[in-house]
């Protein structure tokens, strides 16, 4: 399926009680019980799942072409829960161009917490090499990275965190559709969904996408239950009605740029 079919079709299913072809959005924050006592229809409580909820996951993990898919109330709870699936004294790598907000919430909350981080010019791979320790277990690249749109070599950092043993994160914010992490051997993406998903500056979310169904990611999913930093079903419901017009929208974010940078007056 070509990108632009897929994000009409990922996460968009015709709603088996009312046939309505776009989803309603289901408000309720409880389910009900079966009389055994279980829930056959797969939703206890709004804050562990709900409907939209899951299709924005779909959605999201199908576009990446990813195995499974956790959303959260904004890019930096998802990028909170994948720090916090780590243990207190692994190492971590990451730009040093990252989003401030990124930088930020590792060097005020997790190296409190115990992590320990470099922060490096990714696009420099001796300097990846050099930064690697015996405890590295992830790299944090955000390519192109906000503000300074630098770019780093997803393929040839994946390469080098492979051979040491550790795995790789591309925040894949500023990139939707033009940029596939998981064909350049990226473990896990995220996106701030508050951004080019959204794309209307009315909502916040953020999501991570694990390209296989690892131990670490379980550890994600866990901290999205059990903690609660979920997004809205509005808010869901906001994101995946974006997506069938996203890869037309970033055509239009890179064609009119590059007609600027061409423009000789
Ligand atoms: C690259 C990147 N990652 C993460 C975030 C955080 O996302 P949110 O604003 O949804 O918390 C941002 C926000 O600007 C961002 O630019």
């Amino acid at each position: 399926m070509k990108i632009e079919t897929l994000a009409v079709h990922a996460g968009h299913t015709v709603d088996s009680a009312t046939g309505a072809v776009s989803s309603p959005i289901y408000l309720s924050t409880t389910f009900e019980r079966d009389i055994e006592g279980t829930y056959s229809r797969g939703f206890k409580h709004a804050r562990n799942d709900n409907p939209n909820h899951q299709a924005f996951e779909q959605g999201i993990r199908a576009l990446e072409g990813g195995a499974r898919a956790a959303a959260f109330a904004s890019g930096t709870g998802a990028t909170m829960a994948v720090f916090q699936a780590l243990a207190p004294g692994d190492h971590i790598l990451a730009n040093v161009d990252a989003y401030y907000g990124t930088t930020r919430l590792v060097r005020e909350i997790f190296l409190r917490w115990g992590l320990q981080a470099d922060f490096i010019d990714m696009s420099d791979l001796s300097a990846v090499k050099k930064a690697l320790r015996g405890k590295t277990k992830l790299a944090w690249m955000e390519t192109p990275s906000n503000p300074l749109l630098k770019i780093v070599d997803i393929a040839a950092v994946a390469q080098i965190v492979h051979d040491a043993g550790a795995i790789c994160v591309c925040d894949n914010t500023w990139a939707p559709v033009l940029q596939r992490p998981f064909e350049l051997e990226a473990d896990l993406i995220l996106h701030s969904t508050t951004k080019y998903f959204g794309g209307h500056c009315d909502v916040l979310g953020g999501i991570i996408v694990t390209k296989n169904d690892t131990e670490l990611f379980q550890r994600m999913r866990s901290i999205q239950y059990e903690g609660g930093a979920v997004p809205s079903p509005f808010d869901c419901c906001l994101i995946l009605r974006g997506m069938p017009t996203l890869p037309w929208r970033m055509r239009a974010h890179s064609e009119t740029p590059l007609t600027f940078a061409h423009f000789q007056g």
